[in-house]
C-alpha cells in the first residue's frame, strides 16, 4: 500500500513535559502524563510515489506554509533514514478544529502523520515504535499514539523514550472543558520554549519533583480520586508556568482572563464542583471536570468576559488508521 490514512487526537498534560536532555530527537527532562482529547482531531493523509520529485504538504485544503512544510519534511526525512524510504511524498493533513483556537495541533498531527506515513510505506510498526518516531517530530505527539490515559516515560534515548497507556479511555469520566480566551499577539511557541526552560532557578525544582507528583497523579487516576488529582494537576502547572516566567527572556502565557478563571475554578471546586485547571503554552484554561459537572462548569465558563468559545472533549482514543 503507497497510500494511508491515519486519525489522531490532540492531548492535555496532566504532568507537564517542559525542557529536554536532548533537544534534536526531544527526549524530556522529565516523564509527563495526558489524556487523549475525544472529538478533536488531525486526519492525515500519505502518499508515497516513485514519480514525485518533491514532497508536497497540505494543511486544511491549502498549501502548507514554508515552516510547517519544513517540519513535516524533517519528519518524512526521519522516517526515510530510518526506514529506508526512497520515494517523496505527497501528505494532505486536516484539522476538525479550527487552529486559531488555540488548541495545539501539533501532537496530533505528528501522531497521525507518523501512523500514516509508516502504514504507506508497508510498515507495521509496534505502537512502542510508533510513540518514539512521532516524538521527534512533536515531543507531546508521542503521547497522542496510545489511548486514553497515557505516561511518557522520558528514557534516556531515542528508544527508551515513548508514552503508553495505563487506563483506556472509558476509566474515569473525566472531561476537559476548555476556555478559549481570546489572543491578539503570537506568543513563543513551545520548540522555543522547551529551549529556554533551564534557564530558569526554578526548572531543576521543578524536575527534582515531577517523578512524585507523575506517581501522585497516576494513582489518583486509577483510583478515580478527583481531590488529590485536582491538587497535583494543578500544583503541576503552576510549577510549569513558574519555571515559563522565570525564564530568561521571560516567557509570559497567562492573560487577565486565565487568571479570573483560575480563580473561579478554585472557588466552584470550594463550593464542590469536580473541577481543576491546567494551562499549556498559552492563554487557554483547560478545565479537568467529572462529567456530572461539566455542564455547569461550560455554562460557568461562557459568562466569563473575555472567554470566547468553549470546548468539550472526553478522554479519547490512540492513533488509528481510517482507510
Ligand atoms: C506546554 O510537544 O508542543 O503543552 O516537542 O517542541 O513540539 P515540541 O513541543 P510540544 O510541547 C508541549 C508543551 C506543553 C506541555 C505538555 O503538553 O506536556
Amino acid at each position: 500500500m503507497a497510500s494511508a490514512t491515519a486519525r489522531a487526537h490532540p492531548n492535555i498534560a496532566f504532568i507537564k513535559y517542559w525542557g529536554n536532555q536532548d533537544s534534536s530527537l526531544r527526549i524530556p527532562v522529565n516523564s509527563s502524563l495526558s489524556m487523549n482529547l475525544d472529538g478533536l482531531f488531525t486526519e492525515t493523509t500519505v502518499e508515497w510515489n516513485p514519480q514525485f520529485v518533491s514532497d508536497v504538504v497540505e494543511i486544511n485544503h491549502q498549501p502548507a506554509s514554508d515552516l510547517a512544510s519544513r517540519r513535516v519534511i524533517q519528519h518524512l526525512n526521519q522516517i526515510r533514514q530510518r526506514y529506508s524510504v526512497t520515494d517523496f511524498a505527497q501528505v494532505r493533513s486536516s484539522n476538525n478544529f479550527p487552529m486559531g483556537a488555540g488548541i495545539a495541533s501539533s501532537a496530533s498531527s505528528f501522531a497521525a502523520l507518523t501512523l500514516a506515513a509508516t502504514k504507506a510505506a508497508g510498515l507495521d510498526l509496534p505502537e512502542r515504535e510508533l510513540s518514539s518516531i512521532a516524538r521527534l517530530g512533536s515531543g507531546s505527539a508521542s503521547r497522542s499514539i496510545p489511548s486514553g490515559f497515557v505516561e511518557w516515560h522520558a528514557g534516556y534515548d531515542h528508544e527508551s523514550s515513548y508514552a503508553e497507556s495505563f487506563a483506556l479511555s472509558d476509566h474515569w469520566n473525566l472531561v476537559d472543558v476548555v476556555a478559549v480566551v481570546s489572543q491578539s499577539h503570537k506568543t513563543t511557541g513551545s520548540t522555543e520554549g522547551h529551549q529556554s526552560a533551564e534557564t530558569s532557578d526554578l526548572q531543576s525544582a521543578r524536575v527534582a519533583g515531577a517523578e512524585d507528583r507523575l506517581k501522585a497523579c497516576k494513582s489518583a487516576i486509577l483510583d478515580r480520586d478527583f481531590t488529590t488529582f485536582a491538587e497535583v494537576v494543578e500544583r503541576d502547572s503552576n510549577l510549569m508556568h513558574a519555571v515559563m516566567m522565570t525564564s530568561r527572556p521571560p516567557l509570559f502565557y497567562w492573560l487577565p482572563t486565565s487568571l479570573v478563571i483560575m480563580q473561579k475554578v478554585r472557588e466552584w471546586r470550594d463550593s464542590g464542583l469536580h473541577v481543576c485547571y491546567t494551562l499549556d503554552a498559552g492563554p487557554n484554561v483547560h478545565c479537568l471536570c467529572l462529567l456530572p459537572d461539566s455542564a455547569q462548569v461550560a455554562a460557568a465558563l461562557k459568562s466569563i468576559d473575555g472567554v470566547s468559545e468553549v470546548r468539550i472533549a472526553a478522554a479519547g482514543a490512540g492513533a488509528h488508521l481510517i482507510s
